[in-house]
């Protein structure tokens, strides 16, 4: 039997077994399914909640869980990791906006709509940032009749905070002090996203793993979310993200994310492996049926 402990040994064991028990009875009872993560992950997480609470080991945790029921959401908080701030990644924030935005631009004719879709968006970050390269290629006043972007993330607190556009000095650090005073306005220390640009902005909750992807989307970022996800769920994720993507649609990963499977690499192919931009292969799913097989 698999226990995982700490280098230090000083946090609760907790086996294989338990976990995959945790996993059943979340999904049967609380219609919570975290199968998709990595077991690695799963284990630290649940591990650092027992922590938090005090308790000993695994077998209070569960008796505890039974006899809390708001503790299933407390659990859930500590699987769905938040953290991001602005142009997280410099570098491929300029190759969006030197190659793809233009790119994007290029391909459409010039009043084609465009749908911008940042999955795992957290508290918003990514898709204001997103907002922000489109203005600076198109305009406001084109950039509001055009493009529609969508922000989603399964954690209904983040898309709450999203949704308020309010950010602390340490969240825009890296926005460049000229777009810092064109995209937001400053109270005391906090900063507002401009009231006239929300209406291209739609956030809301949405699950990756189970709910329908959206539409005709142009664009499509998910970054720092596969690093969670288990083989099998980064595969059936990548097809919903073929679906949702037209033809010449573009998808941008996370740093440290890639294609792993062949059947994900038949998918898409990479525009610029460095920056971890793909651009979707028309016509793959006509190919290799078997692949929509991974739709639930
Ligand atoms: C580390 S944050 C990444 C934020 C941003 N994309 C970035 O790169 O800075 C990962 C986000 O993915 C969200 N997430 C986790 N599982 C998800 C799922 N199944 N569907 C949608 N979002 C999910 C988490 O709630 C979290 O907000």
């Amino acid at each position: 039997m698999l226990t995982i402990h700490s280098a230090s040994g000083a946090s609760p064991p907790l086996t294989m077994t338990q976990l995959e028990d945790l996993l059943i009875y979340l999904n049967q009872f609380h219609q919570v399914d975290l199968t998709g993560y990595k077991r690695s992950t799963l284990m630290r997480r649940i591990r650092i909640r027992i922590q938090q609470i005090e308790l000993e080991n695994y077998q209070s945790y569960f008796d505890y869980l039974q006899q809390h029921p708001d503790e299933i959401k407390c659990l859930v908080d500590t699987v769905y990791i938040n953290y991001t701030y602005f142009f997280r990644d410099p570098l491929v924030w300029q190759y969006l906006a030197d190659q793809v935005v233009l790119q994007m631009l290029a391909n459409t004719a010039p009043n084609d709509p465009i749908r911008v879709w940042s999955v795992g968006c957290a508290s918003g970050e990514e898709t204001y940032a997103l907002a922000m390269l489109f203005i600076e290629a198109l305009g406001v006043e084109a950039f509001q009749q055009r493009v529609q972007i969508y922000g989603t993330d399964v954690d209904s607190d983040a898309i709450l905070q999203a949704r308020q556009g309010r950010y602390l000095a340490h969240k825009i650090e890296l926005v460049p002090p000229a777009l810092q005073e064109q995209y937001f306005e400053r109270r005391d220390d906090v900063h507002y996203w401009r009231q006239d640009l929300f209406p291209s902005i739609d956030f809301h909750v949405h699950n990756l793993i189970q709910d329908p992807p959206l539409p005709h989307i142009d664009l499509l970022v998910c970054r720092n979310l596969f690093i969670y996800f288990t083989e099998a769920a980064q595969l059936q994720a990548l097809v919903r993200f073929y679906l949702s993507l037209e033809d010449n649609g573009f998808l941008l990963l996370g740093h440290v994310e890639n294609l792993i499977t062949a059947a994900e690499r038949s998918l898409f192919t990479p525009l610029n492996r460095q920056r971890k931009v793909f651009t979707k292969v028309p016509g793959a799913h006509q190919k290799n049926p078997l692949l929509l097989c991974r739709l639930p």
